[in-house]
C-alpha cells in the first residue's frame, strides 16, 4: 500500500518572531489563505491516499496543535518524537513503525510547510514517483529548476538519459552547498533544487539505514518487535536520546547511489524565509507585501510587511526592508539580510 508520512517537527527559525519554537511555521497561515500549511499539506496528500494511511511525525510538544488542526487525521497516525533529532531519525522510526504493520509499504516522506500551487499536476507527479519506486529499489526526489544560488537547499545533477518516462538517475546530491559552490551549480545550468520530497519503499529506506547509519539502524531495529504495541512509547524513549542529530539529505542521500529524480513543476515554494512569502504575496504599486488593514505605508517600497493585530502601524521611507509585529517582538529586517534572522533568535534568547 501507498502511505505519506508529513514531518511537521522543524521550529521554522527562519520566519521568527511570527513562528515560534512553541508554535512554529508548519502551523502557521503565513500567506493568508486561510489554512494553514500543514492544513494545506494534509488535504494536497488526502486528495489522493486515504487518510487512514496518513501520518504525520512531531514532537510530542505539537500534537496537540496537530490534533486540533487536522480534524480528518486518525489520532493514532499522529507520531511523537520524544526529543528534535532533525529529519533522519524521524524517518527512520516511521520507516520502521510502517514495515512492523506492513512490509512492503511504499512511503512518501514530505515536508509540512510547503507550497505548492498546482495540485493536480502535483498528483500526477506523485503517481509516477509512487510507480518508479515500487517496481525498482529506488529513492526517488522531485526536483525544481534552479532560479538563483539559495545555499539552503540540497542540489541533484542527473544523467542526461531517463530510465523511464521522465525519470533520471541522480549522479550527485550536494546538501546546503556554500554560497561558491552554489554559483557553480547554478551557472552550469545542470542541477536542480531537491523539493525534500522522499519516494520509496519502507524497506528499501531501512536497508540504506543499515548500510550508510548502521548505529541508528541497530538502536531502531532492536526494538522492532515493540512498535505499534503499547511499548511502542518506552521503545522509542529508549532510542532517541542516542540517535545522532542529523537530516536524511547528509544520512542518506548524499551516500546512496540508487537516488532518482523527477524533474518536476507544480508551482513549488519553500516558503523558507520571508523573501520567498514575499515574492508569494500581492503586492500594491510600490511593491510592498502589506497583509492586513492595520498597516499604512507611506513612500514605502518593496516591503514586506507582517502585522498579524490591531494595532496601527504606520511606516514612511523604507526600502526593502521586513517588518514583522507580534505580541511581544517586533522585527526590523533589511531584506537582503534575512538569513541572518536564525541568528537573530539565538542572540535575542541568549540575552534574556
Ligand atoms: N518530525 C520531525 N522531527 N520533523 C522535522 C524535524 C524533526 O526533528 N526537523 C525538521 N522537520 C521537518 C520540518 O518541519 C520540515 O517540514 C521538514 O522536516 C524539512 O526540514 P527543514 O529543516 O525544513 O529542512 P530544510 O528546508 O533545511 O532542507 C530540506 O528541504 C529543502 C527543500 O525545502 C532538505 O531536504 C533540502 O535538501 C531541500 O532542498
Ligand atoms: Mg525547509
Amino acid at each position: 500500500h501507498n502511505y505519506v508520512a508529513i514531518m511537521a517537527g522543524g521550529i521554522g527559525s527562519r520566519f521568527w518572531p511570527q513562528s515560534r519554537v512553541s508554535y512554529p511555521k508548519q502551523f502557521l497561515d503565513i500567506l493568508n489563505t486561510g489554512k494553514t500549511l500543514i492544513q494545506w499539506t494534509f488535504e494536497r496528500y488526502n486528495q489522493f491516499i486515504p487518510a487512514e494511511n496518513i501520518f504525520v511525525v512531531t514532537s510530542q510538544e505539537y500534537v496537540h496543535i496537530v490534533e486540533q488542526q487536522l480534524p480528518g487525521l486518525p489520532a493514532q497516525n499522529i507520531v511523537a518524537e520524544p526529543s528534535r533529532k532533525n529529519t533522519a531519525p524521524c524517518i527512520a522510526y516511521m520507516a520502521f513503525k510502517l514495515q512492523q504493520k506492513d512490509p512492503d509499504a511504499t512511503l512518501i516522506i514530505t515536508p509540512s510547510d510547503h507550497l505548492v500551487l498546482d495540485t493536480e499536476e502535483f498528483e500526477r507527479i506523485s503517481g509516477e514517483a509512487l510507480a518508479f519506486a515500487k517496481e525498482h529499489n529506488a529513492f526517488v526526489t522531485l526536483g525544481i529548476k534552479p532560479t538563483y544560488p539559495n545555499t539552503g537547499y540540497g542540489y541533484i545533477q542527473h544523467e542526461t538519459e531517463s530510465v523511464a518516462p521522465n525519470v533520471f538517475k541522480v549522479k550527485t546530491f550536494t546538501e546546503k552547498p556554500d554560497i561558491e559552490l552554489a554559483k557553480t551549480f547554478i551557472a552550469s545550468g545542470d542541477f536542480l533544487w531537491n523539493a525534500g520530497i522522499f519516494v520509496w519503499k519502507v524497506k528499501d529506506i531501512i536497508h540504506a539505514f543499515e548500510q550508510y547509519q548502521p548505529e541508528m539502524y541497530e538502536l531502531f531495529a532492536v526494538e522492532h518487535d515493540n512498535f505499534n504495541t503499547t511499548h511502542e512509547q518506552e521503545a522509542i524513549e529508549r532510542v532517541y536520546p542516542l540517535c545522532t542529530n542529523i537530516s536524511i539529505d547528509y544520512a542518506i542521500m548524499e551516500k546512496a547511489d540508487n537516488v532518482y529524480v523527477i524533474p518536476s513543476s507544480f508551482g513549488w515554494s519553500d516558503l523558507g524565509t520571508w523573501n520567498s512569502a514575499y515574492e508569494n504575496l500581492e503586492k500594491d504599486h510600490l511593491g510592498n507585501a502589506v497583509s492586513a488593514n492595520n498597516v499604512v505605508v507611506i513612500d514605502a517600497v518593496k516591503c514586506m510587511v507582517s502585522a498579524p493585530s490591531d494595532k496601527l502601524l504606520v511606516l514612511q521611507g523604507l526600502n526593502d526592508f521586513i517588518v514583522v509585529d507580534t505580541p511581544d517582538v517586533l522585527l526590523i529586517c533589511q531584506k537582503e539580510k534575512e538569513q541572518a534572522i536564525k541568528e537573530f533568535v539565538s542572540e535575542v534568547k541568549r540575552s534574556k
